[in-house]
């Protein structure tokens, strides 16, 4: 691929943006993660500022604790298909688990909005983290598979989703009305799969799409999950709060790449970022403060003593600091938290702070200020190999994202960083992914 490198970007679309207080700041609409002409409007926006892709996670539970934006919301790829129908040019990522699905269900159902997208659509693999604790009781069982077990399962399922993606070579389908066959059935081809966990004949009752498989996208951080995306994983994600963890995830990912002997030129690493944008240093913080002033002490304390198990937190409050109840020597094994202790244990943040980040609508005090700041923030992070590009998790929609898209965008662009338009079709167009030779094809040609 010869393209000039450039910055990729995401729009992780969730409705009134990732700070779990959004919702209640005079300006938002609380039912906008059930509002289809509202997600309309912000795949538009996204597309207006020639963003990659448009960015919708999930999860397959709730409790009282979940964050308001995910208790009402539409399930992802049945929102993507419609979304395809309001755009025209830009991806489209959905996620979805494979520990709580049939791989036939979903090769289907990605490769159907695939189709209706015209080849813009991607998967976020995920094997399900159990948030809220009561995921497998809505699925016929007791408990949640075990971590390292689920990646395993996860590359079998993977597998025979690509087998059934490749059930028909593109020219399978003759249509031959003269001499009445419809289909050349030597170009026709069964997964036949007798696995560990799966047993999947095939074939898929859908052809490959414009772009041949749907794009894979993968965040696994622990060990198996990133040998796991380290094997398929196209497009990456991954938060990291400095320049230098940045960095460092960025090499050790990449090497990781080379040596299961894939190219890491096209594996492209995006950094979550949620910045807060002001026409001013102050109008950044001062709608900070806001955010932050707008969680409810129940909602936040009753978060944190859920998510640090055994930690004291009776007579804290969110205006406490860390280290008041421990939580700067917390010996910690979850991943997500382990890459904020040492902020943690050297800024001795208030618990609203700690909240902010375990939630991920925080970045950082250089994500927060003018739109040059921010740009520069990120032009550093890009050139200095820390980054491939970034996935926008506004703390706040829809204005994060308009103002990133009014502000930011165009500084990217007058830079060179950025593209001034789309130039293909598709999402691998977009982003720099080749065309997945047809297995079986391949298969096929080199007897
Ligand atoms: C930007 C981003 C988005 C994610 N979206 C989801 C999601 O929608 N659903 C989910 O279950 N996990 C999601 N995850 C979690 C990852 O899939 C993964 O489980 C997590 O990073 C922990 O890694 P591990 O599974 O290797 O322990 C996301 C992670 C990141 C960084």
């Amino acid at each position: 691929m010869t393209q000039k490198r450039q910055i990729k970007l995401s729009a992780y679309m969730v409705g009134t943006g990732m700070h779990v207080a959004s919702w209640r700041l005079p300006h938002a609409q609380p039912s906008a993660s059930h509002d289809i002409d509202f997600y309309k409007k912000l795949v538009q926006t996204a597309e207006r500022g020639k963003f990659d892709f448009a960015f919708l996670a999930d999860s397959l539970a709730i409790n009282e604790q979940s964050h308001p934006n995910i208790l009402n919301r539409f399930e992802p790829i049945t929102l993507i298909s419609a979304l395809a129908g309001a755009s025209t040019k830009i991806g489209l990522v959905a996620t979805a688990s494979t520990s709580y699905i049939e791989p036939f269900n979903l090769a289907r159902l990605f490769l159907s909005a695939d189709h209706i997208s015209k080849g813009r659509v991607g998967w976020n693999i995920v094997t399900t983290r159990d948030l809220s604790g009561n995921t497998a009781r809505n699925f016929n069982a007791e408990e949640h598979f075990e971590h390292s077990f689920r990646y395993e399962r996860a590359e079998e399922f993977l597998e025979v989703v690509q087998g059934l993606w490749d059930s028909w070579e593109d020219d399978a389908f003759t249509e031959d009305k003269d001499s009445g066959q419809f289909i050349d059935p030597s170009k026709l081809h069964r997964v036949n799969h007798k696995g560990r966990f799966f047993s999947v004949d095939g074939p898929l009752n859908i052809g490959r799409s414009p772009q041949g498989h749907p794009v894979l996208v993968q965040a696994g951080t622990s060990e198996s999950g990133q040998n796991f995306s380290a094997k398929v994983g196209e497009v990456i994600f991954s938060i990291k709060y400095n320049l230098e963890d940045a960095q460092q995830f960025y090499r050790s990912y990449k090497s990781k790449v080379a040596s299961v002997g894939r190219n890491p030129e096209t594996v492209y690493i995006l950094q979550g970022i949620s910045p807060i944008i002001g026409r001013t240093e102050e109008e950044a913080q001062a709608k900070l403060k806001l955010l932050e002033s707008l969680i409810t002490e129940e909602t936040g304390i009753l978060f944190l003593s859920d998510y640090f198990k055994g930690v004291d937190f009776s007579g804290a409050t969110l205006d406490s600091r860390a280290k008041d109840v421990g939580l700067d020597v917390l010996e910690e094994t979850k991943s997500d938290y382990k890459k904020h202790q040492p902020v943690i244990a050297r800024e001795n943040p208030k618990l609203r702070e700690v909240y902010s980040l375990l939630t991920g609508s925080f970045s950082g005090d250089h994500l927060v200020g003018t739109p040059i700041k921010i740009a520069n923030t990120l032009e550093k992070w890009f050139k200095e190999q820390a980054a491939d590009g970034f996935m926008l998790m506004a703390p706040t929609l829809p204005d994060g994202l308009e103002d990133f898209v009014e502000l930011v965008v165009p500084l990217l662009q007058e830079r060179g960083l950025f593209r001034q338009d789309y130039e293909g079709s598709t999402l691998r167009e977009h982003i720099g992914l080749p065309i997945p030779v047809n297995h079986f094809a391949k298969v096929l040609e080199t007897k």
